[in-house]
């Protein structure tokens, strides 16, 4: 039986070289159509394209069960410890951040021999919770498998992109954090305006805006910033805490601001990971329901 089909289905945030050939107007369609498209698809109506007077099930930003402080230590030990025996490059993220990036699996013995058997047990129900969420929303198949990033700030961190507000696609898109360190003490908080992520009728309107912008350039503008809301942003990322994050709606990367912080995360990035097996399993259900 075929039991996962992923596929990566997500249009870019910006009209890419190709469409730069042809009016403007084949791009505006290629929106459209994309968002079309992405409507038909099992996402939570509620949680992309609600109304914001009405009852939402999140603001954007979905948070669960933080891990302890010891938990998130160990972790920590664990990162560092696989970051130097496999000697992993630093890449330069801004003037003066660095980025150190592993992936390992719930599964990995040496993860087992660095945390204790609560705290690998407490990680293990926190991916879970973090998965439920996620499938809860829409079809993303996601695996036992953690991004670890570590970012260490030696000088001005200027010149990432990451650290203004943008949105990553115009369709529902969701990345979902654990942050091992407290970013209000060692720095780069993550912060997401609550609700820019509601994809209606004025969404649709600014990224079409910011999108003509973009279009009209001769060099590429990064990153893609439309002027969805004007609120005020919300900031995450004490030691422990988990979050689910509709990355279509606008959110950054705090810049570090002192030399010497550092921040480690645990990521999940589904942008690859919308599996055809659940598009199909939605449609179905959506069918049963009818008749
Ligand atoms: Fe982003």
């Amino acid at each position: 039986m075929i039991k996962n089909l992923n596929i990566s289905i997500y249009p870019s945030n910006q009209p890419n070289k190709f469409f730069k050939k042809f009016p403007f107007k084949f791009y505006k369609i290629y929106i459209f159509f994309n968002n079309y498209l992405f409507k038909l698809l099992p996402f939570s109506k509620d949680y992309f394209y609600g109304n914001k007077n009405n009852n939402l099930i999140s603001d954007g930003c979905t948070e669960v069960k933080p891990l302890k402080s010891n938990t998130c230590n160990s972790l920590i030990g664990y990162i560092d410890q696989i970051l130097a025996r496999k000697n992993v490059k630093k890449f330069k993220l801004s003037q003066g951040v660095y980025r150190e990036s592993i992936t390992f699996s719930l599964d990995d013995n040496d993860l087992k021999k660095n945390l204790s058997l609560n705290e690998h047990r407490e990680l293990k129900n926190t991916f879970y919770e973090i998965k439920n969420t996620i499938e809860s929303i829409g079809p993303f198949s996601i695996k036992p498998y953690f991004i670890a990033q570590k970012l260490s700030s030696f000088d001005f961190d200027e010149g990432d992109t990451n650290t203004i507000m943008h949105i990553d696609r115009y369709v529902p898109a969701v990345k979902a954090f654990i942050f091992l360190t407290d970013t209000f003490k060692h720095g780069s908080s993550y912060e997401f305006i609550p609700y820019s992520h509601l994809i209606n009728e004025k969404y649709i309107k600014k990224v079409l805006e910011t999108s003509k912008i973009h279009f009209d350039a001769i060099n590429t503008i990064n990153p893609f910033s439309p002027q969805i809301s004007k609120q005020k942003s919300k900031k995450y990322g004490f030691q422990g805490q988990a979050i689910i994050s509709a990355t279509n709606g606008l959110h950054r990367r705090e810049p570090f601001s002192d030399k010497g912080q550092f921040r480690y995360t645990l990521r999940f990035v589904l942008y690859e990971s919308i599996s055809l097996t659940k598009i199909i399993k939605g449609n179905v259900k959506k069918f049963i329901k009818k008749l």
